[in-house]
Protein backbone atom coordinates (compact mmCIF):
# COMPACT_ATOMS: atom_id res chain seq x y z
CA UNK A 1 0.00 0.00 0.00
CA UNK A 2 1.14 3.19 -1.05
CA UNK A 3 0.45 6.69 1.25
CA UNK A 4 1.10 9.82 -1.09
CA UNK A 5 0.05 13.78 -0.94
CA UNK A 6 -3.63 13.86 -2.38
CA UNK A 7 -3.96 15.55 -5.53
CA UNK A 8 -7.44 17.41 -6.44
CA UNK A 9 -8.82 14.60 -8.66
CA UNK A 10 -8.22 12.66 -6.03
CA UNK A 11 -11.44 13.71 -4.73
CA UNK A 12 -13.64 12.12 -6.85
CA UNK A 13 -12.31 8.81 -5.35
CA UNK A 14 -12.42 10.05 -1.76
CA UNK A 15 -15.90 10.98 -2.34
CA UNK A 16 -17.89 7.69 -1.97
CA UNK A 17 -15.78 6.50 0.92
CA UNK A 18 -16.43 9.76 2.43
CA UNK A 19 -19.99 10.20 1.69
CA UNK A 20 -20.79 6.64 3.07
CA UNK A 21 -19.09 6.94 6.03
CA UNK A 22 -20.93 10.41 6.89
CA UNK A 23 -24.25 9.00 5.53
CA UNK A 24 -23.59 6.76 8.23
CA UNK A 25 -23.44 9.07 10.85
CA UNK A 26 -21.85 7.50 13.47
CA UNK A 27 -18.53 8.54 13.76
CA UNK A 28 -18.29 11.86 12.52
CA UNK A 29 -20.22 15.37 13.54
CA UNK A 30 -20.90 16.69 10.24
CA UNK A 31 -24.29 16.61 8.24
CA UNK A 32 -24.86 12.98 6.62
CA UNK A 33 -26.74 14.84 4.17
CA UNK A 34 -23.35 16.78 2.99
CA UNK A 35 -23.10 17.87 -0.61
CA UNK A 36 -20.44 16.53 -2.62
CA UNK A 37 -19.00 20.26 -2.80
CA UNK A 38 -19.38 21.06 0.49
CA UNK A 39 -17.59 17.74 1.86
CA UNK A 40 -15.08 18.24 -0.19
CA UNK A 41 -14.72 21.78 1.66
CA UNK A 42 -14.39 20.32 4.43
CA UNK A 43 -11.62 17.45 3.59
CA UNK A 44 -9.92 19.59 1.08
CA UNK A 45 -9.67 22.90 1.99
CA UNK A 46 -6.84 25.19 1.19
CA UNK A 47 -5.84 24.57 5.18
CA UNK A 48 -5.60 21.29 5.15
CA UNK A 49 -2.71 18.93 4.25
CA UNK A 50 -4.63 15.83 2.65
CA UNK A 51 -3.51 12.31 2.24
CA UNK A 52 -4.45 8.80 0.06
CA UNK A 53 -3.55 5.33 0.71
CA UNK A 54 -3.96 3.02 -2.55
CA UNK A 55 -3.81 -0.40 -2.83
CA UNK A 56 -1.42 -2.15 -5.18
CA UNK A 57 -3.92 -1.60 -8.30
CA UNK A 58 -3.96 2.11 -7.57
CA UNK A 59 -7.24 2.51 -6.15
CA UNK A 60 -7.52 4.83 -3.28
CA UNK A 61 -9.00 2.92 -0.04
CA UNK A 62 -8.72 5.59 2.29
CA UNK A 63 -8.15 9.48 2.86
CA UNK A 64 -6.38 11.48 5.79
CA UNK A 65 -6.24 15.11 6.08
CA UNK A 66 -3.91 17.13 8.24
CA UNK A 67 -4.27 20.63 9.45
CA UNK A 68 -3.36 23.03 12.69
CA UNK A 69 -6.55 22.59 14.60
CA UNK A 70 -6.63 25.96 16.31
CA UNK A 71 -4.93 29.40 14.75
CA UNK A 72 -2.57 32.16 15.81
CA UNK A 73 -0.66 31.22 18.86
CA UNK A 74 -2.48 27.90 19.18
CA UNK A 75 -1.35 27.28 15.69
CA UNK A 76 1.31 24.30 16.41
CA UNK A 77 -1.52 22.27 17.53
CA UNK A 78 -2.73 19.79 15.05
CA UNK A 79 -5.69 18.53 14.19
CA UNK A 80 -6.40 15.79 11.81
CA UNK A 81 -9.09 13.41 10.33
CA UNK A 82 -9.54 9.90 8.80
CA UNK A 83 -11.30 7.80 6.57
CA UNK A 84 -10.82 4.29 5.31
CA UNK A 85 -12.76 2.41 2.79
CA UNK A 86 -15.66 0.20 4.96
CA UNK A 87 -14.96 -2.93 2.64
CA UNK A 88 -11.46 -2.56 3.49
CA UNK A 89 -11.23 -1.93 6.97
CA UNK A 90 -9.55 -4.02 9.54
CA UNK A 91 -6.35 -4.47 7.24
CA UNK A 92 -4.03 -1.87 8.83
CA UNK A 93 -4.88 1.20 6.39
CA UNK A 94 -6.40 3.47 9.46
CA UNK A 95 -3.01 2.83 11.11
CA UNK A 96 -0.62 3.18 8.38
CA UNK A 97 -2.04 6.41 7.80
CA UNK A 98 -2.24 7.85 11.44
CA UNK A 99 1.82 6.78 11.65
CA UNK A 100 1.53 8.55 8.44
CA UNK A 101 0.21 11.86 9.22
CA UNK A 102 1.85 11.88 13.11
CA UNK A 103 5.47 11.17 11.29
CA UNK A 104 4.24 14.14 8.50
CA UNK A 105 2.99 16.14 11.62
CA UNK A 106 6.18 16.07 13.63
CA UNK A 107 7.97 17.13 10.05
CA UNK A 108 6.02 20.18 10.02
CA UNK A 109 6.68 21.24 12.86
CA UNK A 110 3.59 20.61 15.44
CA UNK A 111 3.89 20.38 18.78
CA UNK A 112 0.84 18.15 19.46
CA UNK A 113 -2.30 16.85 18.04
CA UNK A 114 -5.86 17.47 18.69
CA UNK A 115 -9.04 15.03 18.21
CA UNK A 116 -12.22 17.52 18.66
CA UNK A 117 -14.85 15.01 18.60
CA UNK A 118 -14.11 11.66 18.85
CA UNK A 119 -17.60 9.22 19.44
CA UNK A 120 -17.03 7.23 22.51
CA UNK A 121 -18.66 4.27 21.02
CA UNK A 122 -16.20 4.34 17.82
CA UNK A 123 -13.58 1.51 18.19
CA UNK A 124 -11.17 4.15 16.73
CA UNK A 125 -10.25 5.20 20.40
CA UNK A 126 -8.56 2.06 20.92
CA UNK A 127 -6.21 2.38 17.45
CA UNK A 128 -5.76 6.44 18.87
CA UNK A 129 -4.83 5.09 22.30
CA UNK A 130 -2.98 2.61 21.10
CA UNK A 131 -0.65 5.40 19.34
CA UNK A 132 -0.69 7.22 22.01
CA UNK A 133 -3.31 9.75 22.10
CA UNK A 134 -5.42 10.01 25.57
CA UNK A 135 -8.81 11.16 25.99
CA UNK A 136 -8.45 14.62 27.94
CA UNK A 137 -12.29 15.22 28.25
CA UNK A 138 -15.36 14.02 27.22
CA UNK A 139 -18.54 16.23 26.18
CA UNK A 140 -21.67 14.11 27.62
CA UNK A 141 -24.56 13.02 25.30
CA UNK A 142 -23.68 15.40 22.49
CA UNK A 143 -24.03 12.66 19.84
CA UNK A 144 -27.44 11.22 18.77
CA UNK A 145 -26.07 7.81 17.59
CA UNK A 146 -28.22 5.88 15.06
CA UNK A 147 -27.85 2.71 16.92
CA UNK A 148 -26.30 3.58 20.37
CA UNK A 149 -28.55 7.13 21.41
CA UNK A 150 -26.82 9.77 22.84
CA UNK A 151 -23.21 9.10 23.25
CA UNK A 152 -20.07 11.50 24.70
CA UNK A 153 -17.57 13.17 22.36
CA UNK A 154 -14.20 12.69 23.42
CA UNK A 155 -11.04 15.44 22.87
CA UNK A 156 -7.91 13.11 22.60
CA UNK A 157 -4.68 14.67 22.69
CA UNK A 158 -1.12 13.36 22.02
CA UNK A 159 2.12 15.72 22.40
CA UNK A 160 4.35 15.32 19.72
CA UNK A 161 7.83 16.33 21.52
C1 LIG B 1 -11.11 4.48 12.15
C2 LIG B 1 -10.60 3.92 10.82
C3 LIG B 1 -9.88 5.04 10.06
C4 LIG B 1 -9.64 2.79 11.12
O1 LIG B 1 -9.17 2.29 9.89
P1 LIG B 1 -8.88 0.73 9.70
O2 LIG B 1 -8.07 0.59 8.45
O3 LIG B 1 -10.15 -0.02 9.77
O4 LIG B 1 -8.02 0.43 11.00
P2 LIG B 1 -6.85 -0.62 11.17
O5 LIG B 1 -7.13 -1.85 10.35
O6 LIG B 1 -5.55 0.07 10.94
O7 LIG B 1 -7.04 -0.98 12.69
C5 LIG B 1 -6.27 -0.37 13.67
C6 LIG B 1 -6.83 -0.68 15.04
O8 LIG B 1 -8.09 -0.05 15.17
C7 LIG B 1 -8.98 -0.89 15.88
N1 LIG B 1 -10.15 -1.00 15.03
C8 LIG B 1 -10.37 -0.31 13.90
N2 LIG B 1 -11.58 -0.56 13.42
C9 LIG B 1 -12.14 -1.44 14.24
C10 LIG B 1 -13.39 -2.08 14.28
N3 LIG B 1 -14.34 -1.87 13.35
N4 LIG B 1 -13.65 -2.93 15.30
C11 LIG B 1 -12.72 -3.13 16.24
N5 LIG B 1 -11.51 -2.54 16.25
C12 LIG B 1 -11.23 -1.71 15.26
C13 LIG B 1 -8.30 -2.15 16.17
O9 LIG B 1 -7.95 -2.01 17.54
C14 LIG B 1 -7.04 -2.14 15.33
O10 LIG B 1 -6.01 -2.59 16.15
P3 LIG B 1 -4.81 -3.50 15.59
O11 LIG B 1 -4.00 -2.59 14.69
O12 LIG B 1 -4.09 -3.88 16.84
O13 LIG B 1 -5.46 -4.64 14.87
C15 LIG B 1 -11.77 3.36 9.96
O14 LIG B 1 -12.41 2.35 10.71
C16 LIG B 1 -12.79 4.39 9.54
O15 LIG B 1 -12.63 5.04 8.51
N6 LIG B 1 -13.85 4.54 10.33
C17 LIG B 1 -14.92 5.50 10.00
C18 LIG B 1 -14.45 6.92 10.15
C19 LIG B 1 -13.83 7.17 11.50
O16 LIG B 1 -14.31 6.70 12.52
N7 LIG B 1 -12.73 7.96 11.51
C20 LIG B 1 -12.08 8.34 12.74
C21 LIG B 1 -12.85 9.39 13.45
S1 LIG B 1 -12.16 9.74 15.06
Amino acid sequence: MLIREAVADDWRRIWPIWHRIVAAAETYAWDPDTSQEAARALWMGPAKRVYVAEDPGGAVVGSAYLTPNYGGPAAAVAGAGFMVDPDQGGRGIGRALAEHVLAAARAAGYRAMVFNAVVETNPAVKLWTSLGFRIIGTVPEAFEHPRHGRVGLHIMYKSLH
